[in-house]
């Protein structure tokens, strides 16, 4: 090879340096110039004239909502950004909408149109008098599809419903391993993207949400009311309380549980139904032990005439019967399992534990064989629960994840 043979060459590998270097800072730059969609919009603090929505982009200033009852919204809000350095989280309250309306709406990060179209509504809370209304129920979800996790299954099961429920609650145990916000989006917000954009989702606290800080995570990913760890809606005729039972033992104890019984005491006179959830089990026959912090509460459940007690925690299903303010089963029930009256001074405890996750290797007794004697149904699937209310009247329902099929069915007339 001559000199300039030589010369050429390096002149060539030089300039291939310099083109691939530029291409890479283009891409580079596009990446940065662009605003990209990081999470889907999901809904919280839905209500009769209010509503609150949220998504994150990877940079972005200026954040707004359009809305309306037709498919084109058009009606502008806007909203507000916390930078996190890698990504921006997007908050839009849209207040003063017609009760009992749907309505469709499209979100915008500096004036880049991000998400719309037919999937992308929320339903304002309908008049007490005469609304029907739907729930449903899930707790331990946020696990990983590589260990198992079936929460994108039971939010499609959700998906299908023949009607939309109109909010969900989660009873804990959100994201695991350790309720971080890293896994936050793999774990729970892309398997349930489909329900979480039209069906707003409140969350309680579980165990494993708690080990880390909620401050630093959980309390970042959600905006529910109160303190976001106890809290309380109404819907409807019904009146929702979220409790938080941190590791086992509740999480500000002597604050919550005043503040608990302050909030039963104003929904009782002003309501038909009271439901009451948290992460962990009072009495139970699954594989988990009774939680006395749980327990100590029948009296005020009992008291107040709490309706149902929905948690979390054991990875199956299992329905009590109903208890009274000692935890003993009210022997007027234990007979007629699916139909039952008004029940006084006492509540019905749901375990509905297996949203995202099954318990391994491990057989529910079949009801009455447990000691205690305490179990009206259980079923040991990937499920989720479905709640309708028709003024007086409540349908309950354990829902397999998989096939759809119910697992377990009961109703309450008042
Ligand atoms: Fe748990």
């Amino acid at each position: 090879m001559t000199n300039s043979q030589i010369q050429f060459f390096f002149l060539l590998l030089i300039m291939l340096f310099i083109s691939c270097k530029s291409t890479k800072t283009e891409v580079e730059h596009d990446h940065q110039s662009e605003t990209i969609l990081l999470r889907q919009p999901y809904l919280q603090n839905a209500y009769a004239d209010s509503v609150s929505i949220l998504w994150i982009t990877n940079k972005g200033e200026n954040t707004y909502v359009k809305y309306g009852k037709s498919g084109e919204p058009d009606t502008k809000v806007y909203g507000t950004v916390v930078n996190e350095g890698n990504k921006v989280r997007s908050t839009v309250t849209i207040k003063d909408i017609e009760r009992g309306a749907t309505y469709f709406y499209a979100i915008y990060t500096d004036d880049k149109l991000l998400a719309s179209g037919d999937d992308y509504f929320f339903r304002t809370e309908p008049d007490s008098d005469v609304a029907k209304f739907s729930f449903y129920a899930m707790g331990d979800i946020g696990e990983p599809l590589i260990k198992g996790g079936f929460p994108h299954i039971t939010s499609n099961q959700i998906n299908n419903l023949e009607r939309k429920p109109d909010f969900g609650i989660g009873l804990g145990d959100i994201i695991y391993p350790d309720g971080e916000s890293s896994f936050a989006d793999a774990y729970l917000f892309k398997p349930m993207e489909p329900i979480l954009k039209n069906i707003p989702f409140y969350p309680a606290l579980g165990n494993h949400d708690w080990h880390v800080d909620p401050n630093k995570n959980f309390e970042k990913e959600w905006k529910l009311p109160n303190n976001e760890h106890y809290y309380s809606f109404d819907y409807v005729n019904a009146h929702f309380i979220a409790l938080d039972t941190r590791d086992g033992v509740l999480y500000d104890a002597e604050n919550q549980v005043q503040w608990f019984e302050k909030d039963l005491i104003q929904a009782q006179a002003k309501y038909d139904w009271i439901f009451v959830y948290f992460h962990h089990n009072g009495k139970t026959c699954t594989y988990k032990r009774d939680y006395q912090s749980v327990i100590d509460l029948y009296p005020l459940f009992s008291k107040y005439n709490v309706d149902i007690v929905l948690n979390g925690h054991a990875h199956t299903y299992e329905r009590l019967h109903p208890l009274d303010a000692s935890g003993n089963v009210i022997e007027t029930y234990r007979n007629n399992i699916y139909d039952y009256p008004l029940i006084s001074n006492g509540f019905i405890q749901i375990t509905t534990g297996a949203g995202g996750k099954i318990k391994k290797n491990w057989k529910p007794y079949v009801p009455g064989a447990c000691m205690k004697n305490i179990v009206a149904a259980n079923a040991h699937r990937g499920h989720f629960s479905l709640l309708k209310i028709a003024g007086k009247r409540l349908e309950f329902q354990a829902i397999s994840s998989i096939g759809g099929e119910v697992l377990d069915a009961f109703v309450i007339s008042k």
